[in-house]
């Protein structure tokens, strides 16, 4: 994955079992790189800078998750949508003379200062990338596993509780954005909703923290299967979070 041009050598690894991604990072010394790159109490929430600004690949193929979203929908978001996302941030960063080698996330730390087409195009971009590798294939049961099960259940009252306020959050959002499962600056669970292309990581929003899950409310997300049912879209969406890479985000692997 050489998407960070600061991060040395990265071996992107796609798996199709489960819709995996793994990375294997050429690094020395990875934590006091991104300490170098840490903005004051960022490090407090987890923040991982890894993202850069080309589009990666779809860890799965269109029809992957088709009983859930379907292949069209998919096909468009991603090669569409997203990939505009990521085209027109590195066209605003080259015409802004903004760093297109540094990690996006560095740009959220001061967003503010920002124009609003980098804002809006760095979140998108940023936004999508993490989208795709939080579903994989439909898969029975599906719950958190691991040290998350449990913060969910002594943090957020249970899965079950969590799953209804965070899909309140997402069929609660006015218009288009995005609701999340973050960590908060003291390393605590929270649930809640940006509005457009923002997101947790940026100083400008009113939730801060290090996103764990997310969830893309937006029409284009959901509109050719589901029309005006959002909430259908986000009840079937929970069959295909792909938990074990929402653990190692929240393992700070992510
Ligand atoms: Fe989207």
């Amino acid at each position: 994955m050489s998407n960070s041009g600061t991060s040395g050598r990265r071996k992107f690894i796609k798996t199709t079992a489960g819709g995996t991604v793994a990375f294997t990072l050429g690094l020395t010394g990875l934590n006091s790189l991104l300490s170098s790159f840490a903005e004051p109490g960022q490090d407090d929430i987890h923040v991982k800078f890894n993202t850069g600004f080309d589009q990666q690949p779809l860890p799965y193929a269109y029809d992957a998750l088709e009983n859930v979203i379907d292949a069209k929908t998919m096909e468009i978001h991603y090669s569409k949508h997203a990939a505009a996302y990521a085209k027109n941030l590195k066209e605003a960063a080259i015409a802004e003379k903004v760093d297109i080698n540094q990690p996006v996330e560095k740009i959220f730390a001061k967003v503010d200062g920002y124009s609003a087409k980098i804002r809006n195009n760095a979140g998108g971009h940023y936004n999508h990338e993490m989208f795709w590798k939080c579903m994989r294939p439909k898969t029975e049961n599906n719950k958190p596993v691991g040290s998350l099960k449990d913060a969910i259940e002594k943090e957020l009252g249970g899965f079950d509780k969590f799953k209804g306020l965070f899909s309140d959050a997402a069929k609660n959002r006015f218009g288009s954005g995005w609701a999340w499962l973050y960590l908060d600056a003291g390393k605590q669970l929270k649930i809640g909703s940006t509005p457009n292309q923002d997101n947790p990581l940026m100083n400008i929003s009113e939730i801060k923290g290090f996103p764990l899950l997310g969830i893309d409310v937006w029409e284009h997300a959901y509109y050719l299967k589901y029309q005006n049912k959002r909430a259908d879209y986000i009840e079937n969406w929970w069959n295909v979070v792909n938990w074990d890479y929402v653990q190692q985000r929240y393992e700070n692997k992510g």
